[in-house]
Parts: structure tokens; sequence; C-alpha cells
């Protein structure tokens, strides 16, 4: 028998994702439970679901961070473990080709309030991190501090979009306004770039010609609390593996997620 997982969550929105997670949590689909959720908007509906259950929840005010730097940023003092020549190294999220001086202050700003995420996260032990509409992207210092193992990351995004197609902050709208005839969901483990990493499941639907940007959200949000139960399970019975290929030109390939029978170590 696999002890049960615990699941921290961070939305910024609605939270139908999160009471998906939370139902099923419930019901037994998944072998786990909700420790904590956070929030980067203090009025954020996905809130109040946590609060009807008992469960911790907090907010991390971003625009106040962003304001700070903004004003002056030579006065900030930065999070005393920021590498921050090494954050700009290794994250894909933003071209390098951004002024030098913008990309500082965007990446000191995010990293002060991923160190006060953290600081908060530390209050609750878990297993697994969800982003279940969480609308910030991750920094190369936060993802480090929670991906301890280098073998299996344990961040999981839930993105309106069929990707690699359409990463952003709208993956619905840009697959209806391309004229996309299917469109789809992805759960996916974060890496440094913008919903790039290691697809785990993917799920997709027609788009008709009387489908409106409304229908086409619709039926995409109703796969999505599927799709990411599925997912939050599959890691939850640790049926998740990376696995990292080479090409025949011996260059490593994107990483890809198998999907075990069996579980992989059990417990
Ligand atoms: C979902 O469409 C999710 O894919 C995207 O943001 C939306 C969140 O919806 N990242 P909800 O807050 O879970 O209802």
């Amino acid at each position: 028998m696999i002890s049960q997982i615990r699941i921290g969550a961070l939305i910024s929105g609605t939270g139908t994702n999160l009471q998906a997670i939370l139902d099923a949590c419930d019901s037994g689909r998944i072998n786990g439970q909700i420790c904590f959720v956070g929030s980067d908007n203090p009025n954020a509906a996905g809130l109040k679901r946590a609060r009807l259950k008992n469960i911790p929840v907090f907010f991390i005010d971003y625009k106040a961070f962003s304001d700070s730097v903004g004003k002056d940023p030579d006065s900030i003092e930065l999070p005393p473990d920021l590498d921050l020549d090494s954050v700009l190294e290794k994250q894909h999220l933003i071209s390098n080709h951004q002024e030098p001086k913008w990309l500082r202050r965007f990446f000191i700003s995010r990293t002060l309030a991923e160190a006060a995420l953290l600081e908060k996260m530390a209050a609750y032990p878990f297993d697994l991190l969800i982003l279940a509409g969480f609308m910030r992207t991750l920094s190369p210092y936060f993802i480090d501090r929670v991906n301890t193992d280098p073998k299996m990351p344990r961040i999981m995004n839930i993105h309106p979009s069929l990707l690699p197609a359409f990463p952003g902050t709208d993956g619905y709208g840009d697959t209806y306004r391309y004229g996309c005839k299917v469109g789809g969901c992805t759960v996916h483990f974060v890496d440094y770039g913008e919903d790039s990493g290691p697809i785990i499941g993917q799920k997709t639907f027609p788009i008709e010609e009387t489908d409106t940007l409304e229908t086409v959200r619709k039926k995409g949000l109703q796969l999505e609390w599927d799709l990411f139960t599925t997912c939050v399970n599959l890691f939850a019975e640790k049926r998740l593996e990376i696995v990292r290929e080479f090409s025949e030109t011996d260059q490593p390939e994107h990483p890809k997620v198998r999907i075990l029978p069996e579980p992989l170590c059990p417990v």
C-alpha cells in the first residue's frame, strides 16, 4: 500500500481545477491530500474553496515586490541564497535579447516574491506542488529549491492548449483565433522555460464551425479536470518516470515522461 501524498497548490483564480483535485482526494481517486493553497491574488475564488475544507491558505503580494524593485532596484536586499547570474543563465522564460537592466529587475522582483513564497510553503511539507491556474511563471531560483531530486521533478502545471503549441497565458484564445480544428489541454512538469517541461498527459476536443471562444474554453476546462486528476494520481502511485534519451547526434533530447504499469518504487 503506497502512503498518501501531500499536495501543495498554487492558484490565481476560480480554482475549478483545484476543486477537481480536492474532490478526487476526498473520493479516493487520488491517494493524497491538499496540504496548503497559496495565491498571488487575495480575492481568488479558489481560496474560498480551500477555506471551506479547512486547508491553510496564504497570499503572496507579487505586485508589491515588483513595485518596490521598480522604484529603487539598487536599495533592494536580495534573498541571501540568490545567485542572480546563475538564474539569468538558466532561465528560458524571457529572451536574452531583452534589455539587461529590465531582465535583472524582473528576476530580482520575481525571486523576492518566490523567496517569500518558499518561506510560507516551508510550514507545510509536500511531495507534489500543483499549479492549478497559477498565472506567474517560476524562476530557476524557485524550481531548484523545490526539485531536490534530480531524477523526479515535482512541480506539475495544467496548461490550456495542446503543447508545444500556444504556450503562454491564453492557450484557448490562441488556439481559437488561429483557426485550429482541434483544441486540447496538457499537464506537464515545470522546467526553466515557459510551458516547455516534460509532458505527462494531454486531452483533445474538436473545434466545430459553431464553436465560439467561450464554448472552446468550456470544452477545454471540462477535460482539464479529468486530465489533471489522472496525472496527479499517476504521480501519487509513483508511476511516472523521466526518460532522457540521446539523439543520433548524441545531443540530449527533450526529456520525456514514461508512464509505468507498476509503481517505480513500491513503498
Ligand atoms: C485553466 O484553464 C488552466 O489551464 C489555466 O488557467 C485556468 C484555471 O482555471 N492555467 P481554474 O482556476 O482552475 O478554474
